[in-house]
């Protein structure tokens, strides 16, 4: 991989990354068309991350289409794939972790102990090892962006760390690797959180107190049988702090569960 980024740097060639665990979707191709249009050459990694699962996460049945995931990155003309093995990046006597303090343990970081301080460890090794200047991820993973941002703007990193829309299906569930964890019927009711968090911007921009629009979002939810909340909060949108009342730049954020299967989603207050 560093030999490939030396080469690309040595010809004055700029690198767009996108990292990813593979079980690749449109969202992911969406990263990569964007990702293409901004830089020369573009690579995508793909590796199931063990240091970001707990003990009773879903590691070992993550899907790993990765034949499939290869030949996706070949028909969109990505030029490099980086696919290194949990040896390659962590080899034996590993000891060094990065953790972005304060925001990994709000919200998901709650729920998912270890899961940020795995994500942050992983991709400041992944954007060391492609010497890339660009690195592209989705919104849906809001946390896990504002964590990258901030590791990329406290560790002096130079690249850039770009932030693209999250992709929905038509009912508006937004893509996601893990919705292929649910049943039919369970896919069909998924479509609540996004349904339901954009009723609750609507409400609140229309005047309805944050307290009033969230607990009614959650009563939604919480119709569908098998359902959980983990959280659903209004936060600033940089610094992830619960907010009362909205202000700019403000998101409702989301962990839910659809019987076994988490999902996670956000919507900007605009
Ligand atoms: O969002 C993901 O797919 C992963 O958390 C990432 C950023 C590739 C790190 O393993």
């Amino acid at each position: 991989m560093r030999a490939w980024a030396d080469w690309v740097k040595k010809k004055n060639q700029s690198l767009g990354f996108v990292p990813t665990m593979g079980a690749l979707h449109a969202g992911h191709a969406s990263l990569i068309y964007r990702a293409k249009k901004e830089n020369d050459k573009v690579v995508v990694s793909i590796f199931v991350n063990p240091a970001q699962f707990g003990p009773h996460e879903d590691f070992s049945r993550y899907p790993r289409p990765f034949e499939e995931d290869r030949k996706l990155c070949a028909s969109l003309g990505v030029d490099a794939l980086y696919h290194p093995s949990s040896e390659d990046i962590y080899p034996q006597g590993y000891r060094t972790y990065v953790n972005v303090e304060g925001l990994s343990d709000l919200w998901c970081g709650r729920f998912r102990p270890g899961h940020f301080r795995g994500v942050a460890t992983v991709v400041l090794k992944l954007l060391q090892t492609t010497f890339a200047d660009r690195a592209y991820l989705g919104e849906k993973d809001y946390q896990q962006l504002m964590i990258i941002r901030r590791m990329a703007r406290d560790l002096n990193l130079p690249q850039r760390i770009i932030g693209c829309p999250t992709l929905r299906e038509k009912d508006g569930l937004a893509l996601s690797s893990r919705n292929q964890y649910l049943s039919p019927i369970e896919r069909a009711q998924a479509a609540i959180l996004y349904r339901s968090l954009n009723t609750a911007a609507k409400k609140i921009k229309s005047g309805e107190t944050v307290s009033r629009a969230l607990s009614s979002a959650r009563r939604n939810i919480l119709s569908v049988p098998q359902s959980k909340i983990d959280y659903i909060a209004l936060v600033d949108g940089e610094s992830l702090e619960e907010l009362k009342t909205p202000r700019p730049g403000a998101r409702i954020i989301s962990a839910v569960w659809i019987g076994k299967t988490r999902l996670i989603d956000n919507i900007k207050l605009v």
